[in-house]
Formats: C-alpha cells, sequence, structure tokens
C-alpha cells in the first residue's frame, strides 16, 4: 500500500502539470533519483553513452529525472540555441539545488532579471579584450614561472601544474598581486576543487558527504579571502574586483539593495567567477597536453606555429615577450583549443528552467521542468563532425565562412550567458602552449584513464617527463 502511494504520487508530479498535453518520450528511472546514477557512471567512463543511448531510444528530445527533478533533455543545436536564446523569457537559469546552494544564488550564473543584467554588464566590461590586451604580461609571467619550476620535477603531473596555473591567473586577473603563490593560495585552490566536486552532489547535509564538504570549503574560501586577501592594502594600479563588483552594484540603485545583500551578492559573483574562471581552463589544458602527446603531427604544426612567431619576433628585433598581436597570430592554436575543448566539453550540460508551459516541436515542456541542454552530445555527434571522437584540429580550419554551415560549437554556451571569459581562457590556454611546444619535449608516463563528472578528468592527473629544448634559430 505505501509503495502504491509513493508511486503514485510520483506519477502525478509530473501528470497533473501537463495533463492532455503530450510529454517527450523518455524514461523517468527510480523514484527520487530517476536516471542520475546512470547519468554519472556513464560519464565517469572514457567513452560516456548515456545521451547517445536515449537519443536511439526516444529521439532527439527526451525527458528524464537528473539530480532529483524532472528534465526535458535537448540534443540538437537548432533546438539548444532556442533555448540559450531565450533565456530570460520563458526560460530561466536553472541550475540543480546543489549547484546554486555550493556557489550561491546570487552568482551571475544563478541571478536572474535586472540582477544577472547588471552584473553581466559589469563581468563583460572587466574581461573586454581591450583590458585583456593589458594583461598579457601577467599571464604570461605566471606561465613562464610555471615551466620554469618544471626543470625540478620528474615527472611533472600536468594536473596539478595547469591547476594552479589557471587558479593564479583568475586570482591575478581579479585581485592582483594580493593572492600571489603561498599557503593562502594553496589553501584556497584545494577548497575550490573540494567546492567543484560538491556542484553536482545529492544536497544532503551530512558530515562527511561531497555536499557538506563543499558547503564547508565555501565557507573557508569566503572567510580566507576576506581576512587574508581582499582586506589587505590595495597596490597601486592593482585590480581589485571584489571592491569594484560591489560598488558597481550599489551605483546600479536595484530594488531591494542593501549593504547586506550587497555583500552576499559579491561572495556568491567572486566564487562564481573565480571557480568558472579556472577549472574550466585547466581542465582544457591538461587535455590539450594529452592530445598532443597522442598526436605527434599536431605537435609538429603547433611548433612551427610558435617557432615562427618567436622568429618573426627577432627578426622585427621586438622583444622576448609575447604581446596581444602575437596571440592573435595563433591561428592553428585556436583550432587545438577549439578541438580540445570540443571532445572533452568542461561544461557538459546547461541548465534553465520553464518559467511557463512552452510548446516545443509537438511537445509541451511543462512549467517549473527544467530544460537541459546537452552541450557535450552535439559535438560528438557524427551528423556534424566526421569521426567525433578523432582529435583532428584541422577540421575547424575547414570550416565554411557561411556561418549557416559550421558546424555546431558550444563550448562556450550561446545566448545571452555566452561565457564571458571566454577570451581570457583562450588568452590562457594559447599562451602556455606557446610556452610549452617551444621550451619543452615530454613524454608520457601513461596509465591515466579520462573520466567527465562533474568535469573532464584523468585518474593520474597525465603524469610526463620533460626535457629542456633548445631552439634552433
Ligand atoms: C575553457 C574555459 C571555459 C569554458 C569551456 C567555459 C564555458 C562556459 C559556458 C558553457 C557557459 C554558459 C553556461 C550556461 O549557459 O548555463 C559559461 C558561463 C560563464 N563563464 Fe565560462 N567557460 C570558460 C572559462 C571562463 C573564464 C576564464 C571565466 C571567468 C573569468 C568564466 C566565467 C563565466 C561566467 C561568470 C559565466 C556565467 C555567465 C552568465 O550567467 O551570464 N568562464 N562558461
Amino acid at each position: 500500500m505505501l509503495l502504491f502511494t509513493f508511486f503514485f504520487f510520483f506519477l502525478m508530479s509530473y501528470q497533473l502539470s501537463t495533463w492532455g498535453q503530450q510529454l517527450p518520450p523518455g524514461s523517468m528511472g527510480l523514484p527520487l533519483i530517476g536516471e542520475t546514477l546512470y547519468y554519472i557512471r556513464s560519464m565517469k567512463t572514457s567513452k560516456p553513452t548515456f545521451m547517445a543511448d536515449h537519443r536511439k531510444k526516444f529521439g532527439d528530445i527526451f525527458k528524464t529525472k537528473l539530480m532529483g527533478t524532472l528534465c526535458i533533455i535537448m540534443t540538437k543545436p537548432d533546438f539548444i540555441k532556442w533555448v540559450l536564446a531565450h533565456d530570460g523569457k520563458e526560460i530561466i537559469t536553472g541550475y540543480p539545488k546543489s549547484f546554486k546552494n555550493v556557489i550561491g544564488g546570487d552568482s551571475t550564473l544563478n541571478s536572474v532579471g535586472a540582477r544577472w543584467k547588471s552584473a553581466r554588464k559589469f563581468l563583460v566590461n572587466s574581461l573586454r579584450t581591450e583590458r585583456l590586451r593589458t594583461r598579457v604580461s601577467v599571464v604570461e609571467d605566471l606561465i613562464l614561472e610555471c615551466l620554469d619550476s618544471w626543470q625540478n620535477k620528474d615527472p611533472v603531473n600536468v594536473r596539478e601544474e595547469t591547476k594552479s596555473l589557471a587558479f593564479n591567473a583568475i586570482a591575478q586577473i581579479l585581485l592582483g598581486s594580493r593572492l600571489q603563490s603561498g599557503p593562502i593560495n594553496d589553501a584556497l585552490r584545494k577548497d575550490f576543487f573540494l567546492m567543484c566536486e560538491g556542484l553536482f552532489a545529492i544536497p544532503i547535509k551530512l558530515p562527511g558527504t561531497k555536499f557538506s564538504n563543499a558547503l564547508q570549503a565555501r565557507a573557508r574560501i569566503i572567510e580566507k579571502l576576506e581576512r587574508d586577501v581582499v582586506s589587505k592594502p590595495q597596490p597601486e594600479n592593482d585590480e581589485d574586483y571584489y571592491a569594484d563588483y560591489m560598488e558597481h552594484m550599489r551605483q546600479e540603485s536595484l530594488p531591494g539593495t542593501t549593504e547586506e545583500k550587497l555583500l552576499e551578492e559579491t561572495r556568491c559573483h567572486m566564487l562564481g567567477t573565480m571557480l568558472a574562471g579556472h577549472e574550466t581552463a585547466a581542465c582544457t589544458m591538461l587535455f590539450a597536453v594529452k592530445y598532443i602527446s597522442e598526436h605527434p603531427n599536431v605537435l609538429a604544426e603547433l611548433q612551427a606555429e610558435h617557432e615562427g612567431i618567436i622568429r618573426a619576433c627577432k627578426i622585427g628585433g621586438g622583444e622576448s615577450r609575447l604581446n596581444w598581436d602575437d596571440y592573435r597570430k595563433m591561428h592553428f592554436t585556436q583550432h587545438v583549443i577549439s578541438e580540445t575543448l570540443r571532445l572533452c566539453n568542461p561544461i557538459s550540460l546547461a541548465w534553465r528552467q520553464a518559467v511557463e508551459d512552452i510548446s516545443f516541436h509537438g511537445y509541451v515542456v511543462p512549467k517549473g521542468w527544467k530544460v537541459v541542454c546537452a552541450l557535450r552530445e552535439v559535438h560528438h555527434d557524427p551528423a556534424y563532425y566526421e569521426n567525433p571522437e578523432q582529435f583532428n584540429p584541422w577540421r575547424h580550419d575547414n570550416e565554411s565562412d557561411n556561418r549557416a554551415n559550421k558546424p555546431p560549437f558550444l563550448a562556450f554556451g550561446g545566448g545571452p550567458r555566452y561565457c564571458p571569459g571566454a577570451d581570457l581562457a583562450r588568452l590562457e590556454i594559447s599562451l602556455f602552449l606557446h610556452h610549452l611546444v617551444t621550451k619543452y619535449d615530454w613524454e608520457l608516463c601513461g596509465g591515466d584513464k579520462a573520466s567527465y563528472f562533474p568535469l573532464p578528468k584523468l585518474s593520474k592527473g597525465l603524469q610526463i617527463h620533460v626535457h629542456k629544448r633548445v631552439l634552433v634559430d
């Protein structure tokens, strides 16, 4: 009887709102958790097939239950682009509860309406090209420091190195020199990792769960940032994203703004930007090194491009340091980055929520349901990418100039929430690859297995033996 009642309420929970309208086909899995374990288990293998299996059974749009919520999954680029473009209309941001709690409801990715627009204005302005131009040397200094230290390490753990590099880069961009390498920086990085692990965990606050660990890590990060970093005097010409953001939001004078709300918003915004700004770039650098190591022809073309840039600098009597114009010459490097992102998509799903019943391609997307865009799936679809599992940067070279014929590329999302850090990420990864392929030869130690949840990972962190290269003029 108890089981029957439970099952009845479970069925009613997603049937009532859509009575008489047709939901997409699909499978709702187990009570409460739905297909969450099936999805996570699949993403933790080196060849995730959850999405492809469901598409075979149900088509390009299907229903399921993930992370405890009712979802309509979109796997076709046109559907996804429509959903992302309608953000703020009949669809709003809809990340799962654990994600909201861990990063904070007031972070950019979780906020909506006027507050999101104001936060977004600040972000886009802070990360615009003219500003990035002036940060090239800051990012390059960090890369040189990191790569120089490799001479004393054998083997080098690429995961650890790229994580600390990407963290230092975002820390310098947002907070300037007040968060340089050292114990505070190390402790913060570790806590950001714990936060990341809890983003899509089951939201149960019991000691030792990933969710609880993430919330505790979040509290420690805020405490350390405020006590040991932003309260320190700000060196002249240094960045202070924390104070600037708070002042920007104060100036916007949005209804309901109190000092308490401003502080909470600033914390959430800071945590969200720091997290989004380093874990994604770090795993892209990591997988780029893996793919390049496995493809000597890619390495040779990259080396040719970057040695060419160095030679051009010398002939022109220029400095040995890179500038924005050098970065703009790294065409093949951009294809390598796009191809790495295509294969290992740091953000596999973009989460939205319907604010009203939506009729979509003959189906109803009921109010309150999550609308989940399967970004990763698009990049692995043979309909758009020939031999999709093959690492082939040249495929981005062949892209037609005609926009309509371009294969869909959604690694940075789309619509009004398109990643505001995309240019910074590309800059960082390009400069890293420049110095890596011109300064070192390396061999893989091997034995790594890839997995993709919550972010792409390699089981041993990609260990390599490095040897200093000598550049011949
Ligand atoms: C390879 C690196 C990166 C990838 C693949 C990536 C991917 C994405 C994607 C797919 C979204 C859209 C999510 C959605 O629509 O739900 C997004 C949003 C966002 N990204 Fe990135 N990102 C990267 C680097 C960065 C960096 C370096 C920063 C910060 C400096 C950053 C900050 C953000 C923020 C704040 C948002 C939310 C924007 C909004 O809600 O308006 N990302 N990113």
